[in-house]
């Protein structure tokens, strides 16, 4: 409430490259019916009772045993964050996308359903990891996405040496103030000139909302939809930190 409250609004917004986004990305409507079979999927998943087990790198480090139904329900970003993400990515003709943190495999699917985009998505947790692939063969999204299991740490030096730029970078693994802000530091050398990095879940926790404070104040750009942080390092624009309403 409160930032729906404190958000820009959209008729005083004078930076042309976040007017456009907004305008183009963030409130535009697409055709939801491209995002169907995302979306069957994902109801599809909410209804898996298999339990499988969940091997969490991430900030609570606590492995336990899951339904693929309480992931899906938990875990996965909604349709209207994904579906911004896949406009962004559509809109700016973006090649190489690079996602932190699979779980399933939805918001993969709206990464890679672009023409001529290209996802790398990374998943420590193996019986997670595996049911993503069954989601991206029901999505007949396989060959535009490559998915790695191991953890982060294990997967990025490698990965970084193989790919040095990436035009999208999603960070939505391992919500601690520590690991988000040593990723930054690993991620961001590697964006292209027009690229973007997003940070999920900046107010998940204490420790999320001083990582998104500090990284913010290193980025020319920052776009605070609440659910999700954008940063660009746009060459020629004066600093300027945006809050912006998503519905
Ligand atoms: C919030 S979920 C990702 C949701 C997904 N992006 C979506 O919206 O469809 C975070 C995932 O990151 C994985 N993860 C967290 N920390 C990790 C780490 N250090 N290495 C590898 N995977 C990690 C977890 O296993 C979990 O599946």
């Amino acid at each position: 409430m409160q930032h729906y409250l404190t958000a820009t609004r959209i008729d005083v917004l004078h930076s042309p490259f976040v007017f456009e986004l907004y305008q183009n990305c963030i409130a535009k409507e697409s055709n939801l019916g491209q995002y169907q079979n995302i979306e069957k999927i994902r109801e599809h998943l909410r209804s898996v009772q298999t339990e499988i087990n969940f091997e969490d790198f991430g900030a609570s480090q606590k492995s336990r045993t899951v339904t693929v139904k309480e992931l899906a329900k938990q875990h996965l970003k909604p349709a209207r964050i994904g579906q911004i993400l896949n406009r962004i990515i559509q809109f700016k003709n973006y090649y190489s996308v690079l996602e932190l943190g699979t779980s399933l495999g939805i918001t993969a699917c709206y990464l890679a359903n672009s023409p001529n985009a290209h996802l790398t998505t990374l998943e420590g947790s193996k019986a997670v990891w595996e049911q993503a692939q069954l989601t991206f063969e029901k999505a007949e999204l396989g060959p535009k996405i490559v998915s790695q299991l191991g953890t982060f740490d294990s997967l990025l030096p490698a990965l970084i040496q193989k790919q040095p730029q990436y035009d999208l970078i999603f960070i939505d693994g391992n919500h601690s103030y520590e690991a988000t802000l040593r990723y930054v530091e690993m991620l961001s050398p590697l964006l292209s000139k027009n690229g973007l990095l997003i940070l999920d879940d900046i107010y998940w926790s204490p420790g999320m909302t001083m990582a998104w404070r500090e990284t913010r104040e290193k980025f020319t750009v920052s776009i605070d939809l609440f659910f999700i942080g954008i940063l660009s390092n746009r060459i020629g624009q004066v600093k300027e930190d945006f809050k912006l309403r998503v519905w």
